[in-house]
């Protein structure tokens, strides 16, 4: 028997040559390619934008750039990604998956902490008004600092606009009781809690791999 994980693989539309390369220099330059996004959750990003059709899109957490070319390859010729990564012996395998996948001139990426790249970013946008509100940002970087990233961004993204956040299900331990308390999984709960408490918000948890929360900012 096939399992359900495989069923959903084998009736999702597959990679593309860009995004294979992608994974299978992950896998050998890397440690950590579980942290890839992955096929079937990489086609859900792309067919999300196609669908909400951002102009703007901010991605916090590039690792080796999967999601990153997700995003980018159904964002309109005129539409901009900017991601921010902190690893900067990242950056050569990234440009080059961008590049290879056509997305490069599309694509900024920031490497630094993302603490201080927002901070940077909000000024640019809020105060210098210097650069465009964003229509979707994406959160997948240091779990224990999701609620801090969220505070960060919602008065960047455009009323109307979307957040959206990954690993919101953390395996499962969000849910455990008596809560597990280490850093990650308060991050993460704690993250989910401030979201579904927000009045501004509308969210739904997709339970794609290990869940999305789907945000839409209704007011400021
Ligand atoms: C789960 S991976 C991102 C996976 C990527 N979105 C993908 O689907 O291929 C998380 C990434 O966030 C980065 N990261 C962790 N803490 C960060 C920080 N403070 N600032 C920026 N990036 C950070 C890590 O180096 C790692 O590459």
């Amino acid at each position: 028997m096939k399992s359900i994980d495989e069923y959903i693989s084998g009736h999702s539309t597959g990679e593309t040559e860009a995004l294979e390369w992608i994974k299978k220099q992950t896998h050998i330059r890397t440690n950590h390619a579980r942290m890839l996004t992955g096929a079937v959750q990489g086609r859900f990003l792309k067919m999300l934008v196609e669908a909400t059709s951002p102009r703007n899109i901010l991605e916090i957490g590039t690792f080796t750039g999967y999601s990153a070319v997700c995003l980018a390859m159904a964002l309109p010729a005129d539409g901009h990604l900017d991601t921010l990564e902190i690893n900067d012996e990242l950056e050569d395998l990234i440009l080059e998956g961008f590049r290879r996948a056509g997305v490069y001139g599309k694509v900024s990426l920031m490497i630094g902490d993302a603490g201080k790249s927002l901070t940077g970013l909000r000024k640019e946008i809020l105060e210098d008004r210097t650069r465009p509100m964003y229509d979707l940002v994406y959160i997948d970087a240091n779990k224990r600092e999701y609620p801090e990233y969220y505070r960060l961004v919602f008065d960047i993204v455009k009323t109307g606009g979307y957040i959206l956040a990954d690993n919101v299900l953390w395996d499962g331990k969000v849910c455990l009781d008596p809560l597990p308390q280490d850093r990650q999984t308060l991050g993460i709960a704690g993250f989910n809690d401030m979201v579904a408490a927000d009045s501004r918000v509308e969210s739904v948890i997709i339970p794609v791999r290990d869940g999305l929360n789907f945000i839409r900012k209704v007011r400021d």
